[in-house]
């Protein structure tokens, strides 16, 4: 581990509670944290909003001039959002775009905090692939769901489980099949399912594992 910096790497697939985690490890540790998705997202919002623009040269500019904050707007969270960002996201030059955005933010973190810690889905062997820790968060695909549909009921009422379900089934099989970077767990990811675990639970073990690399490497954050 380098001495200045930790840098901790979350693969998983979506509704395992990995975003939730990524925070309070950021927070506790004073990482930054970047939710990767959430620029795939931003790119989706562009695309369904004004399909007829969105080309390369379009996505070139709009991911040049990404304001951290734009990444935390509701308007992304929605179902349709997500998956038209696993559609996106499927495309070799998007990506290529997306990855220097990310690589930037993870080994050069804004001033003031001890590394970064970033979430996604080829984040530890892509991204991040000398990462200090390297996690994959995971869980039954029902319960997955079921956490998303809560998730997504507060922002629209009409929402149903079984299309939650059916777009989380759909959004796994994008993420996993496509060619290139697929979801996958790495040999060196220390494996976490969330199936049966609470939000403190999982915390205090992903915080044990942590701990217990910094003091095996007698690092100081
Ligand atoms: O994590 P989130 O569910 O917001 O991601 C939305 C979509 O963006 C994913 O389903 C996936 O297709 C894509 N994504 C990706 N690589 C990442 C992060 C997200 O392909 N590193």
């Amino acid at each position: 581990m380098n001495k200045k910096s930790i840098k901790i790497a979350i693969d998983s697939p979506a509704g395992a509670g990995a975003g939730t985690q990524a925070k309070l490890i950021s927070q506790y540790y004073n990482l930054f944290y970047l939710d990767t998705g959430k620029i795939y997202r931003l790119l989706a919002y562009y695309k369904l909003k004004n399909p007829k623009k969105f080309n390369l040269s379009f996505i070139r500019k709009k991911v040049k001039k990404i304001k951290l904050s734009e990444l935390n707007n509701k308007k992304l969270l929605p179902n349709e959002i997500g998956f038209e960002a696993s559609i996106i996201s499927k495309n070799k030059k998007i990506r290529g775009l997306v990855d220097k955005i990310q690589k930037k933010y993870a080994y050069k973190p804004p001033k003031g905090f001890n590394g970064s810690c970033l979430d996604g889905r080829d984040i530890t062997y892509n991204i991040l692939p000398d990462a200090d820790i390297k996690f994959f968060i995971t869980a039954n695909v029902k319960i997955r769901a079921r956490r998303r549909y809560k998730e997504l009921k507060l922002l629209n009422k009409n929402i149903k489980y079984p299309d939650v379900l059916k777009s989380i089934k759909k959004r796994d099989n994008n993420d996993y099949k496509r060619k290139i970077s697929p979801l996958k767990r790495t040999s060196d990811s220390i494996l976490i399912n969330t199936t049966n675990l609470t939000i403190n639970k999982c915390f205090n073990l992903i915080k044990k594992i942590i701990n217990k690399k910094i003091k095996s490497t007698s690092k100081t954050i």
